[in-house]
């Protein structure tokens, strides 16, 4: 069902001199399970600036024209990776989003929850099938032998195998943006493979023939089907599906 714009609201009074304010039409996802079976789009009409942020837009909606609207966010910085979601199409950071790279003025932003994980309220989804994948590869340094007295010596070109993977921000763009993870929630998924890759290839771990024997169950790195979509989704510009393959290669191999 599709609600009339509720109400018309501003991000910010743009001061005199300033860049004109866009009108928006903001097309968003709502659910309630209390009264819906299903999602329903609902519109709000806003007016927001050309750099203004899809994470701002949601608050003034949030904030000034309906209240009940749920979604998360925290550090509003790309750092806590918290405010996933599908926006036009694609998922995204909302707090990395600029209104202008998704709409022209009088346009549409469509703003979905991100697909493959239980929506609980509106953006709101049950994040623990994806934190379980991640605990299911041991996400710790696991080094038995006695520290040395010193520092654990790490090379640079050994510090840059695991250099992308180490970027990972647990946001679960890639993840929810996987077909094959749509299909059959039992495949790990991109977001622990990549957590997999930077503890498989950190020369100082001492747990890597443990993991590589994860990624090789069958719920592992061999349902990856090199869509790219998890490389495409990532905010973190980490090449997700590169890491994959790397992973694949260490199974076979061992670790470079
Ligand atoms: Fe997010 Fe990228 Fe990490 Fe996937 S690899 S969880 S997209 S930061
Ligand atoms: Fe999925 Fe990425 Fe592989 S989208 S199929 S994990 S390359
Ligand atoms: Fe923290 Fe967007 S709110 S990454």
């Amino acid at each position: 069902m599709t609600q009339a714009p509720t109400a018309h609201s501003s991000v910010a009074p743009a001061p005199a001199g300033t860049v004109p304010l866009m009108n928006l039409k903001v097309k968003i996802m709502r659910f309630d399970p209390e009264k819906d079976k299903k999602g329903r789009w609902v519109d709000y009409s806003i007016q927001a600036a050309p750099n203004d942020r899809v994470v701002d837009v949601l608050n003034e909606i949030k904030w000034n024209l309906e209240p009940s609207l749920v979604f998360r966010r925290s550090c509003q910085h790309g750092i806590c990776g918290s405010d996933a979601m599908l926006i036009n199409g694609r998922n995204r950071l909302a707090c990395k989003t600029l209104v202008r790279d998704v709409a022209k003025a009088g346009g549409t932003i469509t703003i979905e929850p991100i697909r493959g994980l239980p929506v609980e309220r509106d953006l709101l989804v049950n994040m623990e099938p994806f934190f379980d994948s991640y605990k299911a590869i041991m996400p710790y340094f696991i080094h038995e032998d006695p520290f040395p007295a010193k520092e654990m010596y790490q090379s640079e070109a050994d510090a840059e195998k695991m250099a992308h993977s180490s970027n990972c921000i647990l946001c679960a763009c890639c993840t929810t943006s996987c077909p094959i993870f749509w299909v059959n929630g039992s495949y790990l998924g991109p977001a622990a493979i990549v957590q997999a890759h930077r503890f498989i290839f950190d020369t100082r771990d001492q747990a890597t023939q443990q993991r590589l024997g994860i990624m090789n169950q069958n719920t592992g790195v061999w349902r990856c089907r090199t869509a790219y979509n998890c490389t495409e989704a990532c905010p973190r510009e980490i090449p997700i599906t590169q890491l994959i393959e790397e992973v694949k290669r260490a199974v076979m191999f061992g670790q470079a």
